[in-house]
């Protein structure tokens, strides 16, 4: 079962700015848009880009290397709605000043 964890603290994310980190062993991109804390997978699924690196904008991500854009809601690719690509999306809480998110492990996906 996933559980949540502590990845940066408040402040260490810039609003409009992203950052990586690795949670079970799945690198999550972490973002502060709109004064929301959000994550997704930081893995482009066109090239493997790193998303954290991106240009964020109305709760969506740019890839920095071909600007794909995904939702930072859900992880859906905004630029063909038709299509079925898309990044995983994760849940984000902030616990005191802890940000921290909770990343299946592949026990989890196996059970599922
Ligand atoms: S690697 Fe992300 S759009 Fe090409």
């Amino acid at each position: 079962m996933s559980e949540f964890q502590t990845v940066a603290r408040v402040g260490e994310i810039p609003e409009g700015e992203g950052r990586s980190f690795a949670v079970n062993g799945t690198m999550v991109g972490v973002f502060l848009s709109g004064g929301e804390y959000r994550a997704i997978n930081d893995f482009c699924p066109h090239m493997g880009a790193a998303l954290a690196d991106g240009y964020v904008e109305d709760d969506a991500v740019s890839c920095p290397w071909h600007a794909w854009r995904f939702s930072l809601k859900d992880g859906t690719w905004l630029d063909n709605s038709g299509s079925s690509i898309r990044t995983a999306c994760y849940e984000v809480r902030v616990e005191g000043d802890e940000i921290q998110v909770s990343v299946p492990t592949a026990a989890d996906s196996a059970q599922s």
